[in-house]
């Protein structure tokens, strides 16, 4: 299983915020026109900050929220920071396996399934299992789909290996003992999708971020990789360096995904 620390999810989300595709939203909000009452599930819900930017989004009340993860101590999170408003009829908080038990998971009640910056961290096989599973399903909507690719400013002649390496590891990483898919996820998706409904992969991009302490996470997460590596010590320094002295911006590739039934 991957662990994520609520303190990162928590500084990521006005980031994720700012970043997920707005034209998908539109999308969403003209699918859902006639429904009286709108279920929606929420697949590694963490500590609920998709829940709380797509709640929002969606122009409709009568909304009903099931907030799925795997970490009690998120769900935990996600419990104090969630709260029923006029728009929010329900939200019932679930601490389930979504790959482990994928093929004993119903979808049939959600009008809405998603997620965010979660279909990365799914192994290959996952993928499949999910499709066949919601073939019916009106909307399935994944955003912060990362997509293989970051850069740093200043550049630095070592940050294409870096970015190798970063994406070797994400694919390396093993779930339930299986490989997740990474970078691959927006065309993994797609690929089962397009079958079944009208999909969209559109830019969802952490752009030019200058927020120091945010760097600094994301750079540790560099750090984990690289570091075995005595070659990439002289590029962490010359990052940290430049966070630091506030002489460093972040921009990372992502891929917000929607398929909607057709
Ligand atoms: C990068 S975090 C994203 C959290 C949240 N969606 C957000 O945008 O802040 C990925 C989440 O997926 C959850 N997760 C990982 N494996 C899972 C599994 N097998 N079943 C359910 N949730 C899982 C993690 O516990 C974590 O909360």
């Amino acid at each position: 299983m991957h662990k994520f620390d609520n303190s990162w999810l928590f500084k990521r989300e006005k980031i994720d915020n700012l970043s997920k595709n707005k034209l998908i939203i539109q999308k969403i909000n003209k699918s859902l026109k006639n429904l009286n009452e709108i279920n929606i599930i929420d697949l590694g819900t963490g500590t609920g900050s998709n829940f709380r930017y797509l709640s929002k989004k969606i122009k409709y009340n009568n909304q009903s929220w099931t907030l799925m993860d795997i970490s009690k101590s998120s769900l935990k999170e996600a419990r104090a920071n969630t709260k029923i408003n006029k728009k929010i009829k329900r939200i019932s908080i679930k601490n389930h396996d979504v790959i482990q038990n994928i093929n004993t998971t119903h979808f049939s009640n959600y009008d809405v399934v998603t997620g965010s910056a979660f279909l990365d961290i799914m192994p290959q096989k996952w993928f499949k299992s999910f499709h066949l599973r919601n073939v019916k399903t009106k909307i399935v909507y994944f955003s912060i789909n990362y997509d293989g690719y970051f850069n740093f400013f200043p550049k630095h002649n070592l940050d294409n290996s870096v970015v190798n390496l970063f994406n070797s590891d994400q694919k390396s990483k093993k779930v339930n003992n299986l490989r997740a898919v990474g970078p691959d996820c927006s065309l993994v998706i797609d690929s089962f999708f397009s079958k079944t409904h009208k999909t969209y992969s559109l830019k969802s991009n952490w752009t030019q971020i200058t927020d120091k302490k945010f760097q600094l996470m994301f750079l540790d997460f560099c750090n984990k990789v690289i570091d075995k590596n005595k070659n990439y010590h002289e590029w962490l320094q010359f990052r940290k360096e430049k966070i630091i002295k506030n002489k460093s911006k972040l921009t990372v590739y992502n891929k917000d995904f929607l398929a909607i039934k057709i």
